[in-house]
């Protein structure tokens, strides 16, 4: 049954910095996957590796959760913000949050919500951020924001303490909101913060969560965990109305079972905010480099002078953050090396001295 006729289209040593959506399948992911194919199981999540994951999640997590593994991010955030909310409810995020820039209006279109985005200086939401859109309960002229939601880590490459997270879950509790987090990078932070991932979701209030999977080294695939499920409701139908349920779910299943067994997530994630940490040491302070943004997870931001970034990325592939400002977005993957670093690092500074 195995045809190894295949080759790669692509040149397979070329890695760049654009996104760590760009890189492959983590080995042990794609070992596992291998693992899980012989044979039959029973589709749409019945299947042993989903069971098992929920045991997997629930260790992770300190409690049983409910879990939903679906294909992607955008699915997982409107299919999590849809099951905490009533038709007529809305979600305070940050103007700068996934759900709010780079979801197509998904969470407004597919799921019917209204965003109160807030402006950010770091991408980060505070109690004091929020009440600037948590307002109005009961007037039925407004959406009633009934829910925020924060990302983890932010788009800007930052990090909620575990006490940052703790606030505004008891913040917004207080006003009767619900919280979710879109834990894209969610591994990104366990390993910048060194603490259980538990310490800054489920022991620190959050309600429902989008685990990240794809960036962390899975095929596809991310999982909504209901931390608190009394707090949900429907995530069973919604993901189905939502397209996410997969019929042969356990090769996400068993993917994020070989991350999260043992440490294999929190070194990818490690390894990963390393190589921005070693990025960013070597353009500190080198002279028009400016970074933009702490960094505390895999990426690097910062504004370069004109023309630097366009001529970089004749050999290097990177996105613009913000065009208008010359402001760049560097990230990093599991798979990222020390010596790609220091040869991007290398033609930076050539770049910069030209
Ligand atoms: C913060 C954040 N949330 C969610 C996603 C997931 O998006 P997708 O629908 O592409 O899987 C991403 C991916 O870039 C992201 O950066």
């Amino acid at each position: 049954m195995t045809d190894s006729s295949f080759t790669a289209l692509h040149d397979t040593a070329l890695r760049g910095f654009a996104s760590d959506n760009y890189s492959g399948v983590h080995p042990q992911v794609l070992a596992a996957m291998a693992a899980a194919n012989d044979g039959h199981q029973v589709s749409y999540g019945e299947d042993v590796y989903t069971a098992r994951l929920h045991e997997v999640m629930a260790e992770k997590f300190g409690r049983p959760v409910e879990v939903f593994p679906v294909f992607n991010g955008t699915g997982a955030n409107v299919l999590a913000l849809q099951s905490l909310l009533p038709r007529w409810g809305a979600v305070v995020c940050a103007a700068t949050a996934h759900i709010n820039c780079d979801e197509n209006g998904a969470p407004e279109r597919v799921g019917g919500m209204k965003l109160l985005a807030v402006p950010t200086p770091d991408g980060k939401l505070t109690p004091d951020l929020i009440d600037k859109e948590a307002w109005g309960f009961g007037d039925e002229h407004r959406a009633q924001p009934l829910a925020v939601s924060i990302t983890q880590t932010t788009e800007l490459g930052t990090c909620y303490t575990p006490e940052e997270v703790k606030a505004i879950a008891d913040h917004a509790h207080s006003l009767g909101m619900k919280v979710h987090m879109d834990g894209a990078r969610l591994a990104n932070a366990a390993a910048h913060l060194g603490v259980p991932l538990r310490a800054f979701t489920s022991d620190a209030g959050v309600d429902v969560l989008s685990f990240g999977g794809t960036k962390n080294g899975l095929m596809f695939g991310e999982a909504v965990v209901a931390l608190n499920p009394e707090a949900t409701d429907g995530l069973i139908y919604l993901r189905k109305m939502n397209m996410q349920l997969a019929s042969k779910m356990r090769f996400i299943s068993a993917g994020f079972i070989a991350l999260l067994e043992g440490d294999l997530w929190l070194q990818s994630a490690g390894h990963a905010n390393a190589m921005a940490t070693r990025l960013r040491a070597a353009v500190e302070g080198l002279d028009g480099v400016v970074p933009t943004q702490p960094t505390q997870s895999n990426g690097v931001f910062a504004i370069l002078p004109e023309g630097v970034a366009d001529r970089l990325r004749e050999a290097f592939r990177f996105y613009d953050w913000n065009e208008a400002a010359r402001e760049v977005r560097w990230m990093c993957s599991f798979d990222t090396t020390e010596a790609d670093i220091d040869t991007f690092a290398e033609a930076i500074r050539a770049e910069l001295s030209r």
